[in-house]
């Protein structure tokens, strides 16, 4: 079959399952199948697919008809301009948490060998992209599943930064425990979808695991727990960076003891709010708050 035929069918089969861009998904599909970039597709339509290859492109159309996420059929996603494998054991990265990297790194750019923990890594996307743009930075990242590590590890191979990012499997920030006051700031993208909210996900998204999305009864259960016990561990004037739901700013606030912390949020741009980051203050004189939060 021609390259230009196989589109064809291809992007019917989606349409016909009410897949959002068919002709698009068809094309990455394919494109991933003969190993070239979507444009060749354009250039070659005349271009014959062995047996083995449109028996291959079928496969995965109808596996994307099942809602089966691209991202998991291919085994790629860009992030921050960086392509990272991707398999079901992980979160797919989202756009919008390159607000939070770029956020981030912004932050770090006056800090020569900045410390950094990312906490809830999946499949690295934040701690390897911020490795990779702070070229003197150490990072720590931590997952609770040991497939989503297999992953990560595999991509700061990939981009070149595995002499620099740590991986550990553990719960929040147990892993660092001893690491006290050591951070100059700690990446947070951890499940924050309502419990209750997870039913009425769109089928893809419930492709992607449970334990990467659901945030417990108000969406806000990881970072209850994390907010206090990062305090400990960040240096004084050191940042916590938490991706939320816009819809919990306001809860999110609420977590962070005044006096101790100085928070503020910022939004994407389309205006809604998406990252929350908290700079731990130091002590003041006279202070009784701020000097039991720099010392705890
Ligand atoms: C929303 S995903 C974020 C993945 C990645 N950081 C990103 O931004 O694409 C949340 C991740 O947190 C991990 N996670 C969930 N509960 C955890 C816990 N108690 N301790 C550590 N990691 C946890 C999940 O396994 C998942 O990989």
């Amino acid at each position: 079959m021609w390259v230009k035929d196989i589109l064809d069918k291809g992007t019917a089969a989606l349409r016909e399952a009410r897949v959002d861009s068919p002709r698009l998904d068809a094309e990455v599909l394919l494109s991933h199948v003969l190993r070239c970039e979507r444009v060749m597709l354009l250039k070659e339509p005349e271009r014959r697919l062995s047996d083995s290859e449109s028996a291959f492109f079928m496969s995965l159309v109808a596996r994307r008809a099942a809602a089966e996420p691209i991202a998991y059929l291919t085994g790629k996603k860009e992030f921050m301009g960086l392509v990272f494998n991707v398999s079901p054991a992980v979160l797919i990265p989202r756009p919008e948490t390159e607000l939070l990297v770029e956020t981030a790194a912004a932050l770090l750019s006056g800090i020569a060998r900045p410390v950094i923990a990312d906490v809830g890594t999946g499949s690295g996307a934040i701690a390897v992209s911020l490795a990779f743009l702070a070229p003197g930075a150490r990072v720590f990242a931590v997952d609770a599943d040991p497939a989503a590590l297999t992953v990560a590890e595999d991509n700061a191979v990939k981009h070149g930064v595995a002499d620099r990012v740590t991986f550990a499997v553990g719960d929040l920030l147990e892993p660092l425990r001893g690491q006290v006051a050591v951070f100059d700031l700690v990446a947070a993208n951890l499940p924050y979808i309502p419990s209750a909210a997870m039913e009425a996900l769109p089928p893809e998204v419930r492709r992607e695991p449970t334990a990467a999305l659901d945030g417990g009864p108000d969406g806000l259960l990881f970072y209850r727990r994390l907010v206090p016990e990062v305090k400990r561990l960040l240096k004084r004037g050191g940042r916590l960076l938490a991706e939320i739901d816009p819809g919990q700013a306001r809860a999110m606030s609420a977590l962070f003891q005044a006096g101790t912390w100085s928070v503020e949020f910022r939004a994407d741009l389309s205006g809604r709010t998406r990252v929350v980051t908290a700079r731990l203050l130091g002590p003041q004189a006279g202070d009784e708050t701020a000097t039991e939060a720099g010392s705890a």
